[in-house]
């Protein structure tokens, strides 16, 4: 029928204690070394000792074994190999060395959040007590991984490879990359141009904004070193974020409120221009933000 959802992302660090470390502290939960678990989204996230940071692997669920059949004939269209049998399609896409898993597996949903309350002018939604964000003292633990966010020296060629290959749609198309999306999720996958392959980003879906301030803060609160940028709203996708960075130089982000794209037909991105694109509103974006501190390593492994 098609895709669903990310399922697991392999992410390659020279310590992988440190990054576990890190990791725990997001809110993510490690059921075995290494390895981690979202709140709805079970395993999620593996981490493997690796020479220089990056991804490894992306894991895709689809729901039968004709979407693996039909990625098959469109790679092979593309003369791209894939190995398939009756339960999982396994291929790499050619530009950034990227594994790709695409794996039969049962959707899964998350409980639904708490409504919140908003008082605004005119509108009181809440009257004699404070707000439930305000009240919350628990850790925040994501409930999903929402989407990652990759380079590659040749973005059209590794666009083309997950949506004419991989059957991801494209929900924004700015010049400099595209946000695509194998769900509901605005975005499960963002490609952008970049002078080698490295992964950018890693998000992780919690319940409001409250969760996304709660949590980023309290990962500076431990070190302020972590801190990237946030808190704001991207325009593209809509989302809160707030980004932190691991003791690879991953970025790691808190996501809430992204948009969600249930009628393809009835999705119309908006003409975004500038900057705005990317900052509905948030301070000012750091330059590490776009040239991550190791793009010299990246660059020098493209030279060597
Ligand atoms: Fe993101």
């Amino acid at each position: 029928m098609a895709l669903h959802r990310l399922t697991t992302i392999t992410v390659g660090v020279p310590d992988v204690a440190a990054a576990a470390a890190f990791y725990r502290e997001f809110g993510l939960a490690e059921h075995a070394p290494g390895t981690f678990e979202t709140s709805a989204g079970g395993e999620q996230l593996r981490l493997l000792p690796a020479t220089r940071r990056g991804l490894v692997e992306l894991g895709i669920g689809a729901d039968d074994p004709d979407d693996l059949a039909r990625i098959a004939r469109a790679l092979d269209k593309l003369g791209m190999a894939a190995s398939a049998d009756g339960t999982a399609l396994q291929a790499v896409e050619p530009v950034t060395g990227l594994a790709i898993t695409v794996t039969i597996t049962p959707r899964t949903s998350a409980p639904a959040a708490e409504r919140v309350t908003c008082n605004a002018p005119g509108r009181i939604e809440r009257a004699n007590r404070p707000a439930e964000g305000v009240l919350r003292n628990d850790p925040v633990r994501p409930i999903k991984l929402s989407h990652v966010a990759i380079a590659s020296p040749d973005h059209e060629a590794t666009i083309r490879f997950f949506t004419d290959g991989i059957g991801f749609a494209v929900s924004d198309r700015p010049a400099f990359g595209a946000f695509m999306r194998c769900s509901e999720d605005h975005h499960n996958l963002a490609v952008q141009m970049g002078p080698g392959t490295f992964l950018h980003h890693t998000a992780w879906e919690v319940a409001d904004v409250d969760e996304v301030g709660r949590g980023g803060g309290a990962m500076i609160g431990a070190d302020p070193a972590r801190h990237v940028w946030g808190l704001g709203r991207h325009a593209i996708g809509s989302n809160f974020f707030w980004y932190l960075c691991d003791p690879a130089g991953n970025f790691a982000e808190y996501v809430s409120d992204l948009d969600r794209i249930t009628d393809a037909g009835a999705y119309e991105p908006p003409m975004w221009a500038g900057p705005q694109m990317v900052r509905a509103w948030a301070p000012p974006m750091p330059p590490e933000f776009l040239a991550p501190r190791d793009l010299g390593e990246v660059l020098g492994e493209l030279l060597s």
